[in-house]
């Protein structure tokens, strides 16, 4: 007969990261892995590790001698078990370690698994290159920061659920294989073997679905819903990401907002412990965009733009002229003199025409405030002395400011000179680190519309609704309505982002009819919210938030790959296990597919 496993005799009594002074001379059992090895001849110290922390463990050959054998053998990353006695270290205590005020004298020892030497060290601060942490992502999640950070994932969804269902919403799943609809992001398409011929979507939200559960009656529905968008990546984006789906009916923004700045409230209180002051600040999209030329500003950042159009129109100078007579605007960023110190260096702002190429900008021109007013910059003598004390005025400007300007049509020259704004605050160390500035963004505009074809597009999505006091504008002015949607920025991030939508019928093929879609067409693709819509369809509003986004600013991590398992690299591959992978010929015989015997070479 075989003796009991330790697992049978012994079930772990703490995590790892629990043990304190007061538990000393109490009988424990400890699962983990070995983190460090030190043996000093006498006595075999180790570091056991698991997600909660680490604890010291010795084991000494006049306690426990076998013990004491087998931890000799012990290397780093070995799975094991340990039963032994707290003791106190005195006048020793590890402050850098929350158990650091005692240590468990081992009594016995079970190694449940063996370890090859890991291809990079299971610590922080890492300087590991990021694809063989993927390729071995499980050993990466082993390390402290990234398991912190899943631990604050789960720790938001959890609020989130108890603060949700507290307030009558239903948690209700809705399908991921959708039809596919045009416009949006681009979807994932997922072939049917029993249509042949035919695809499903991944839906990239679910949107249109939780829109009928309100017409169904489930009228204040939440989901934490996996999404699907064929996008190229970024730091802030995955293919697949997590969103907190929610949506309400008989509601207007104020509701809805308050609403959600209580979960909020109580995601920071519970998962950060910081206490938020309610209500939140609100921005409109036209004032974000002014002052800090984005719809996502960062307002731990004190610097603004100012629109300076008017006297750089005829301020004799002619490349601001010129761009302001073909229909551009001249927005001016000032760096005040208190804030900027002598950091701000001339070679820094002759940088910043190289950085302003990416958004198509030709040129960033900027002055000195001297004293009286003047300016020291190439293009002062062609300023007349009214315009210049106008921008002057304009921008608050002070001698020894610095006053940067991009001449452009609108959208870039904001963009350009919104990404100044923040590479400046970046290099001065003028962003607050440490303070969270939430803000949701309002009113913003209902329709893109392409400034060289006129082609109008929904900003947010067809089913937003516009204000009601800029319906008359829907056919005449569609650029000026504003539409009664909302994001919520954190940090610069926006985290979430919904709308009220259309419930009216009527309203709706005036919407549509704006966005170039026809009777026909849209029958084809939304025919079934259309036809949902003819059976009482209540007022209602919801909003996403992207789980990840919240979880890596919450967790304080600078990619969503830190808050994602086994997260997808730029080029949307799984480097672990080797995904996309081509599939056999078999397989798509199956699927009725063929693969073109030219595929673009892998970049
Ligand atoms: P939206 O497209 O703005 O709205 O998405 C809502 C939130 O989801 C997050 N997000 C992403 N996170 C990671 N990777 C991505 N690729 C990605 N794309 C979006 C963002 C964003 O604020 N159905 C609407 C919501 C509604 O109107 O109720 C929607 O999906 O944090």
């Amino acid at each position: 007969m075989t003796s009991p496993s330790f697992l049978e005799r012994h079930e772990r009594t703490h995590g790892c990261g629990e043990l304190r002074a007061s538990d000393d001379g109490a009988e424990v059992v400890l699962t983990g892995w070995v983190q460090t090895y030190r043996d000093f001849g006498g006595c075999v110290f180790i570091d056991l590790r698991d997600k909660g922390g680490i604890t010291q463990i010795v084991f000494d050959p006049t306690i426990a001698e076998a013990a004491h054998k087998i931890a000799r053998e012990l290397r780093t990353e070995w799975c094991i078990g340990v039963t032994g006695k707290v003791r106190s270290r005195g006048a020793n205590v590890n402050d850098r370690m929350s158990t650091g005020a005692v240590e468990v004298a081992a009594h016995t020892i079970e190694v449940f698994s063996r370890a090859e030497t890991p291809p990079f060290a299971i610590e922080d601060d890492l300087d590991t290159n990021e694809a063989l942490r993927l390729k071995y992502r499980y050993l990466d999640l082993r390390r402290p920061k990234l398991q912190k950070a899943l631990i604050t994932r789960s720790n938001i969804a959890r609020v989130v659920r108890s603060y949700l269902a507290d307030n009558g919403f239903l948690e209700i799943e809705t399908p991921y294989m959708v039809k596919y609809t045009p416009g949006g992001a681009r979807n994932f398409l997922v072939p049917s073997r029993l249509n042949p011929g035919s695809f499903y979507a991944l839906a990239e939200s679910p949107q249109i679905f939780k829109q009928l559960l309100m017409v169904a009656g489930y009228d204040r529905y939440f989901q934490i819903a996996r999404c699907f968008r064929d996008e190229d990546l970024r730091l802030d984006r995955q293919p697949e990401f997590t969103q907190i789906d929610i949506e309400m009916s008989f509601v207007t923004e104020a509701i809805l907002q308050r609403v959600i700045e209580g979960m909020i409230a109580a995601v920071w209180k519970d998962v950060l412990g910081v206490e938020l002051a309610l209500p939140l600040r609100r921005m409109t999209f036209a004032e974000a965009m002014d002052k800090y030329g984005v719809d996502k500003p960062d307002l731990r950042l004190d610097l603004v733009l100012c629109d300076v159009t008017a006297p750089c129109g005829k301020s004799g100078f002619r490349v601001f002229e010129g761009v302001v007579g073909g229909g551009g605007i001249v927005k001016c960023l000032r760096v005040p003199a208190r804030d900027a110190g002598d950091k701000l260096t001339r070679s820094m702002l002759d940088g910043l025409t190289d950085f302003a190429k990416q958004f198509g900008v030709k040129g960033v021109a900027f002055a000195r405030v001297q004293e009286g007013g003047a300016w020291q910059a190439p293009f002062a003598k062609s300023f007349s002395d009214d315009a210049r004390a106008e921008v002057n005025r304009l921008a608050g400007a002070e001698q020894g400011d610095t006053l940067i300007f991009v001449a452009e049509k609108p959208k870039t020259a904001n963009t350009c000179l919104g990404a100044i704004r923040l590479l400046l605050g970046e290099k001065l160390g003028l962003i607050r680190k440490g303070e969270w500035q939430f803000m949701w963004l309002t009113d913003p505009p209902l329709f893109e519309i392409d400034d060289a074809t006129g082609e109008v597009a929904a900003a947010h999505h067809p089913f937003t609704s516009p204000r009601l006091v800029d319906e008359d504008k829907l056919e005449s002015a569609p650029g000026q309505v504003l539409a009664r949607a909302y994001d919520l920025v954190l940090n610069g991030v926006e985290i979430g982002g919904g709308s009220i939508r259309i419930h009216r019928t009527e309203l709706q093929a005036r919407v549509f009819k704006a966005l170039g879609i026809s009777d026909e067409d849209a029958r084809q693709k939304f025919g079934f919210l259309l036809d949902a819509f003819q059976y009482g369809p209540p007022p209602h509003g919801g909003i996403a938030f992207g789980l990840d986004r919240l979880a890596m600013l919450v967790a304080g991590a600078e990619s969503l790959r830190d808050v994602l398992t086994f997260p997808k690299t730029q080029k949307g591959t799984d480097l672990m296990t080797e995904c996309p992978t081509p599939v056999s010929p078999r397989q798509l015989d199956e699927l009725f597919i063929k693969v073109k015997d030219e595929l673009p070479v892998k970049g």
